[in-house]
């Protein structure tokens, strides 16, 4: 734990902080929370009601960005009302890409903390009070954040993200995370399994594991198959997710133990970015169409019934209506269940940026876009329709959104279903009989309260067929 250097309980103040982007940044807010409040500060329930507010920021495509340039000013308009001594901070992979411009030009806010720099906050929040400048964008080789205790202070109570490292050495052509997050790094098994360990005892029911390439995981040697293998024993009756893995490494090891270990879900995010081999090597994914095809055979092969999405980039630079219909025609061959589908956006420092002309015209992108999107709910409506009958176990995470006397939760393989309350509450694991579907949601009876050992016991694969 860290250990706050003076009692700053007589300074103490409220803080909000508002998240964009990936599941990262979420589970990084936490690592933030906790800092402050070992400073003795209090989360506020809204930004208006906060002393500081951090905006936790996201670069990846421009409009992310624009996001929060919008929220930044109406942040500042607060303060020029009555709030005048709300202090404004950017955290994040903005806060690393426009660095001290936000303090120079934009004097939207007061203080810019870069995803390496969160053990910095309270010293940087001195210097606020100081009158001074407060950046610290520095990255670095070895920060994990691995002995800092995040505090959910959000979330569900019944799932939660534990980070298992940070950065990425990949250098997608596309991608600005290399130089927004930095090296690639690993935290330590021994730091990720206690944290496990207290979120079983804190009573959460699933985790996910998150790093932007959680298969290139190396602890000293500890693999990220051996680090499932750990995860997985804490609890038998908690699910372990991860995200995200790249084609390029996907040992066989490890998908034995998805398919062994009960409580490992049966679902893998695997982002294709493109269906055309040409693409992909401009795009700098070390892998072909082909030999993107053998994985996903291969995962088939080894996890039966497992269930996979994808990322999707449209419009990347020089990108042909031919590569693009290569796109369409590897989704179809697939069949993913779930897909994030992206109009490509320019980056400054990446290779893509130095190299490449963003040449494909906005109406184009817009275009191919909902083709990509349009064909995608197809196949998510026939793959829905195909649960119809079938019987799954659902983690109960809370009240539906469309009706409060319903409740929804996931399937092992990641499908959201909608169901009624019953006896179940929040963290319960219920057998599920799913009646109907639509592209986004299954809807099922229950048929009663479960466990994964006992489900498990049951049924020889994790779902069950009914005639
Ligand atoms: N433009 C559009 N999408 C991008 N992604 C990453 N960089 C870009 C970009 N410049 C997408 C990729 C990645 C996901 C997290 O965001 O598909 O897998
Ligand atoms: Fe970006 Fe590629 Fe790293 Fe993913 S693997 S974060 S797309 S550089």
């Amino acid at each position: 734990m860290i250990t706050p250097e003076k009692d700053n309980t007589l300074d103490s103040k409220t803080y909000f902080i508002e998240t964009y982007g990936c599941q990262m940044n979420f589970a990084d807010s936490e690592i933030v929370n906790s800092i402050m409040i070992e400073q003795g500060h209090k989360a506020a329930d809204t930004p208006e009601n906060a002393d500081i507010i951090f905006v936790n920021t996201c670069s990846i495509r421009d409009n992310a960005e624009r996001r929060v340039w919008d929220r930044l000013k109406y942040f500042r308009s607060l303060r020029t009302r009555k709030q005048q001594n709300k202090t404004v901070g950017v955290l994040g992979c903005m806060a690393e890409r426009i660095r001290e411009k936000f303090l120079d030009e934009e004097k939207l806010v007061d203080l810019v903390v870069g995803p390496d720099a969160y053990r910095d906050i309270p010293n940087l929040l001195e210097q606020v009070e100081d009158g001074r400048k407060a950046v610290n964008v520095l990255l670095s080789l070895e920060e994990t954040y691995a002995d800092i205790a995040p505090v959910r202070t959000t979330g569900n109570g019944v799932s939660a993200f534990v980070s298992i490292m940070r950065g990425c050495d990949n250098m997608c052509s596309f991608c600005v995370v290399p130089f927004t997050r930095g090296r690639e790094r690993s935290r330590s098994a021994d730091s990720i399994i206690s944290e496990i360990t207290a979120l079983s005892e804190q009573n959460y029911k699933e985790v996910t594991l998150l790093g932007q390439n959680v298969n290139s995981y190396n602890d000293n040697g500890t693999t990220f198959a051996q680090l499932m293998y750990r995860a997985c024993q804490v609890n038998p009756e908690m699910r372990i997710r991860f995200s995200t893995s790249h084609p390029k490494d996907f040992p066989d090891e490890l998908l034995s133990i998805i398919n062994e270990q009960p409580n490992i879900c049966n679902y893998i995010h695997i982002p294709a970015q493109s269906g055309n081999s040409e693409l992909l090597k401009k795009m700098r994914r070390p892998y072909t169409r082909e030999e993107y095809l053998v994985l996903i055979d291969r995962m088939r092969e080894l996890i039966p019934g497992v269930a996979l999405s994808t990322d999707i980039i449209t419009g990347f630079c020089g990108e042909t209506e031919d590569q693009h219909r290569d796109t369409l025609s590897l989704m179809e061959t697939v069949n993913y269940d779930l897909a994030y589908m992206f109009a490509y956006s320019e980056r400054e420092r990446t290779l893509a940026h130095r190299k490449y002309e963003d040449d494909i015209p906005e109406e184009v992108k817009k275009r191919r876009l909902s083709e990509i999107i349009d064909l995608q709910m197809k196949n998510q409506e026939a793959q829905n329709a195909k649960e119809v009958g079938k019987t799954h176990l659902v983690l109960v995470e809370g009240p539906s959104k469309r009706d409060e006397n319903q409740l929804c939760g996931r399937t092992d393989t990641n499908k959201m279903v909608v169901f009624d309350r019953k006896d179940l509450e929040r963290g319960d694991y219920a057998a599920v009989r799913i009646t109907s579907h639509t592209a986004a949601t299954l809807k099922g009876d229950v048929l009663h309260k479960s466990s994964i050992q006992e489900f498990q016991q049951h049924s020889a694969a994790p779902v069950l067929q009914h005639a």
